[in-house]
């Protein structure tokens, strides 16, 4: 997709000239020249039915009267509640009802459409619904030729917008498509082999460290946890670890670890079919674990900041882990199998204290843990826990910086009761009390005190629910933006780190 600026509306090339407009805003001024030429029929359409609701859209045609063939109303919705993520949201879904075959694609710039937000946010979430609009989960339809995208999207207007914000606005776009790539692809393609392997093709074209370890390493290792899930399917695990490098050594290294589950069965504890399909998606963690490090890597972030990826394959058969069991964790804390389907917190536990081994800083998880974060928050916003008020309020501030919604549960003293086991130091299926809290407390058993924040993207990875229409329906990608963004706020400005004297124990050959 090209991006392209220009001043005038009436001259503004296009297949479809769009103008977003908040519930209850007028015409601007900067518009009346475009309305007149038009011979009145934008005031026309905002007189009659358009209301200016959300995604709402209404075109006419010019006729030759000005430059761009179509123009449209877009409607943001109510002010008060337009945020980053609804107004990029708004783009994206109006953008999918109008934009038909046009392949040029205008948006003017018509004002400050809400309290707080300025030029640069509309900016940025025009170009990420753009990129993100182009992207296609059909990939294995036959006959159907893949969403093409826009070829131009041209930005009419927008002051104090610069090309730095519209080029970081298209990485995150497109590693966000990345993401949404992975997680669509079926288990029987993408087997944590063909996942580590793509993580290897695309260390190599951004400049990452890459390395893949499997089973013989993670037996090495005695990373127990990881094996244990992976030892119920033909296809064995991998541990992928990619480092993108800061300029100078010394200082922060920010671990992201994501749950790379390829398929999950949930194992001997099976889950009812309903819906199992979505299960495909059960890496959407380690998926935008893998965008974000393309994305720092392109945006040359200077910062260290290493992606940890957690695939394996969780399977019912006759060599699967089972409920009583008890395997020992990479750490040394032995875990109690209460229940084979919350595998993903065991991935976490041995991907987060290879990142504590190796030398991390601070710790990020993000992982599709818990249908009980889907209960509390659905797909609109992520469920966040942290261990350090200061770490939690940066990638509270990337969140919302990258139009991603993420919210904090309390981490209270009780729920720690609920990890403990009559014969190991944890179980791994706490009950459903509170179950995306302590999902995330017994991974932090794992993070060594470190400052450390948990993501539970399970229903923000995949919106299936058409109903909330707001929320573009399909794989998501989240979790690319706030990483992403999280690497950029530590390297603008980097906290403090005790000079930790810890070497690195990877183990390495
Ligand atoms: N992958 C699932 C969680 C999930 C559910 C992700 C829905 C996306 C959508 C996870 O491995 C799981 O099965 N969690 C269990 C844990 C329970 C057994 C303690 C759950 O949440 O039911
Ligand atoms: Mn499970
Ligand atoms: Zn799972």
């Amino acid at each position: 997709m090209k991006l392209t600026r220009a001043d005038s509306l009436v001259d503004a090339e296009a297949d479809l000239l769009l103008l977003p407009l908040a519930e209850g805003a007028s015409l601007p001024a900067a518009a009346r020249p475009l309305d007149r030429a038009l011979g009145g029929a934008l005031g026309e359409i905002l007189s009659g039915d358009f209301k200016g609701r959300f995604a709402e859209v209404e075109a006419t045609r010019t006729l030759g009267r000005v430059r761009a063939r179509r123009v449209a109303l877009l409607g943001l919705g109510k002010p008060e509640h337009l945020d980053s993520t609804r107004l990029r949201n708004a783009f994206q879904v109006g953008m999918k009802s109008i934009v038909g075959p046009a392949r040029v694609v205008a948006v003017a710039w018509t004002g400050v459409p809400a309290r707080g937000i300025t030029a640069r946010h509309v900016a940025s979430a025009v170009v990420g619904a753009a990129v993100r609009f182009g992207w296609t989960e059909a990939t294995h339809k036959s006959g159907s030729r893949p969403n093409p995208g826009l070829k131009t999207l041209s930005l009419v207007g927008f002051p104090g917008v610069e090309k730095l914000d519209l080029d970081r606005a298209t990485i995150l776009g497109e590693a966000t498509n990345l993401a949404r790539d992975l997680v669509n692809r079926p288990a029987s393609e993408l087997t944590p082999e063909a996942f580590a392997a793509e993580a290897g093709a695309l260390a190599r074209r951004h400049g990452l460290d890459y390395q893949a370890l499997g089973e013989a390493d993670l037996k090495r290792l005695r990373y127990g946890a990881i094996l244990a899930v992976a030892s119920g399917s033909a296809r064995p695990p991998r541990l992928v670890v990619l480092r993108h490098r800061a300029r100078r050594a010394g200082g922060v290294r920010l671990a992201l670890v994501g749950k790379g589950i390829t398929f999950d069965t949930g194992g001997i504890s099976i889950k009812p079919s309903v819906d199992m399909q979505y299960m495909r998606g059960d890496m959407g963690g380690a998926a935008a674990v893998l965008g974000a490090m393309t994305a720092i890597a392109r945006l040359k972030l200077d910062v260290d900041v290493t992606g940890i990826l957690c695939c394996a394959e969780n399977m019912a058969s006759g060599t699967a882990m089972r409920p009583g069991d008890v395997v020992t964790s990479g750490a040394g804390k032995t875990i109690e199998v209460v229940n084979t389907d919350a595998e993903g917190r065991m991935m976490l536990a041995d991907g987060v204290h290879h990142a504590v081994k190796t030398g991390a800083t601070h710790v990020v998880d993000i992982a599709t843990l818990t249908g009980a974060q889907r209960i509390a928050l659905g797909p609109v916003a992520a469920m966040i826990l942290g261990s350090d008020a200061g770490f939690t309020s940066r990638v509270v501030e990337a969140a919302a910086a990258a139009g991603e919604r993420v919210w904090e549960m309390p981490i209270f003293a009780e729920y720690e009761t609920q990890l403990e086991s009559t014969i190991a130091d944890l179980n791994n299926s706490p009950g459903r009390d509170a179950g995306a809290i302590t999902a995330g407390l017994f991974v932090r058993e794992f993070a060594g005190g470190l400052p450390w924040v948990h993501i539970d993207i399970a229903a923000p990875s995949w919106n299936r629910v058409a109903s909330v229409r707001e929320v573009p329906r399909g794989p998501s990608g989240f979790g690319v933006g706030t990483l992403a963004s999280l690497a950029a706020l530590m390297a603008s400005s980097p906290p403090e780190v005790e000079p930790a004297p810890k070497s690195d124990k990877t183990g390495r050959k």
